[in-house]
């Protein structure tokens, strides 16, 4: 059990205690963060007089090594440590004998940790960033591919209009485009650096955190200490937007299954995605996007468990804080596995459009078209749609679709059909008149294919200069 601070204490600390209050087995995911913000202090502290050069030059250097051991797998973390801050300074100590005591010099666990999620919490957004935009290209890909396959469009899970696959996925696309704004919007608020908030109320040391702010890609530094140590806001922030994601995919997912079912067959899961029965030699089981559906619970979970803990603390910084850790990371790992998962998933998948067709033509999803087409001809609208449901009523006892009705029975139902209804009503027909923007029909839907490939072009997130360049000897023009 190693710690900071047993200068006060008489007495060890419980072994139970230690390990309920030590966060090493988890935070050890933030070495990397914790490694970049400590070179960043150390610089600032031999540039700004606190520390000599030469004494933060070899800070520096060793906090680099650790890097490239960790780098190599070579930085073994023991789990005796309170958490992965103490075992960095621990290791500088060691290393380096007093020099190694200077690093905390006007710095706190508190400015640390919060330093270091951000940076870690920035970093995944830009990856679930790069994961959504995956997702969008293949997405806009069964969008090329089929402007002109035709299926049965839903309210109430009743086939309603006829659609097209194109316009279909084009309503996720839009989805997964509102996530990835959302991780934007997120990145521009929390890029704010709280480094040098001190405990909670800054430092009497002449710390320059505008300068520590810029080295680690930070737009400057929050202009609050104790809100620098005690805002969680971009994390739950973070947390809603990916619940939201996970609610997109869960709803796709269910889309997925019941169009594999035995059913609906307007898909095929690849074998790849598949999962067989023990016992029923028959069955193949859409398990992955069952349990993409699954884990959208794990994240909400987190969303709320991070909202509750956060809405008792008084300012500042209070030990409850540690638990936003592994919900966060949880919550991540879990969204971007589902996300890669579906994507593969989704790429592999076989479409089948001659079921897609059939299912739309034999579920009267013409019938607000050919009520449309009595409107035309003069019938009012309420008096059309009466007409047709009675249509509708006669084709259900028949067994056939409005248009395989013969002229005669129209007309006996209202005089205003005349032989070209059957050419109006056709799913063709009905698909390619609706030419309003949003809309699925052929030229509707190639302008907003163009409008979604001109917002992939532009959308990334732009290379930083100052990604990695920390640990490869940025700034050292300051430590000659
Ligand atoms: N492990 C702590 C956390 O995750 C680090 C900060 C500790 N600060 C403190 N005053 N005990 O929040």
């Amino acid at each position: 059990m190693a710690q900071l601070w047993g200068g006060r204490f008489t007495k060890e600390t419980d072994k139970l205690v230690f390990n309920f209050n030590a966060s090493i087995s988890f935070d050890q995911k933030l070495l990397k963060q914790d490694l970049e913000g400590s070179i960043a202090h150390a610089v600032m502290l031999g540039r700004q007089g606190i520390l000599k050069k030469e004494e933060s030059r070899q800070l520096v250097a060793q906090l680099r090594a650790m890097a490239a051991q960790l780098e190599a797998g070579e930085l073994e973390v023991p789990q005796t440590y309170e958490d992965v801050h103490s075992f960095v300074e621990a290791v500088l100590i060691e290393r380096l004998g007093d020099i190694g005591k200077k690093i905390h010099t006007g710095r706190s666990r508190n400015d640390q940790v919060a330093l270091d999620m951000r940076m870690y919490t920035r970093m995944e957004i830009r990856q679930i960033d790069g994961l959504l935009e995956e997702l969008l290209k293949t997405i806009l890909t069964i969008m090329k591919n089929h402007i002109q396959t035709i299926m049965p469009g839903f309210t109430h899970l009743q086939k309603a209009q006829p659609v097209t696959l194109a316009h279909h996925m084009g309503a996720y696309f839009e989805m997964f485009k509102r996530d990835r704004l959302r991780m934007r919007d997120i990145y521009g608020r929390m890029n704010y650096s709280p480094l040098g908030s001190g405990a909670l109320a800054g430092t009497t040391y002449t710390v320059n955190r505008s300068f520590t702010a810029e080295a680690l890609g930070f737009y400057g530094p929050c202009l609050n200490s104790m809100d620098g140590v005690s805002d969680r806001d971009y994390l739950i922030e973070l947390l809603s937007a990916l619940a939201t994601a996970m609610m997109h995919l869960s709803r796709f997912s269910e889309e997925i299954i019941l169009w594999n079912s035995n059913e609906y067959q307007f898909v095929e899961i690849d074998d790849a995605y598949s999962t067989g029965s023990s016992i029923m030699p028959q069955k193949k089981n859409p398990d992955i996007a069952e349990l993409v559906r699954g884990k959208t619970g794990r994240v909400y979970g987190a969303l709320f468990s991070l909202l509750t803990t956060m809405k008792g603390i008084p300012l500042a910084y209070n030990k409850d804080m540690q638990e936003d850790k592994e919900l966060t990371f949880d919550a991540i790992d879990t969204a971007k596995g589902c996300l890669a998962l579906f994507n593969g998933m989704l790429a592999s998948l076989q479409f089948c459009p001659q079921n897609m067709r059939a299912s739309a033509a034999l579920g009267f999803t013409n019938a607000t078209d050919v009520a449309d087409y009595l409107v035309k001809k003069g019938v009012p609208f309420r008096d059309a749609h009466g007409i047709v449901g009675k249509i509708v009523l006669d084709c259900i006892e028949k067994n056939i679709a409005i248009e395989q009705m013969p002229l005669d029975q129209l007309q006996a139902a209202s005089p205003a059909f005349g032989s070209d209804i059957y050419q109006a009503v056709s799913m063709e027909t009905c698909v390619n008149q609706r030419l309003t923007i949003g809309a699925p029909g052929k030229e509707a839907m190639e302008q907003a294919i163009l409008a979604e490939e001109k917002y992939l072009e532009e959308s990334g997130f732009p290379q930083e200069d100052w990604e990695g360049a920390l640990l490869e000897g940025a700034l050292d023009e300051w430590l000659p």
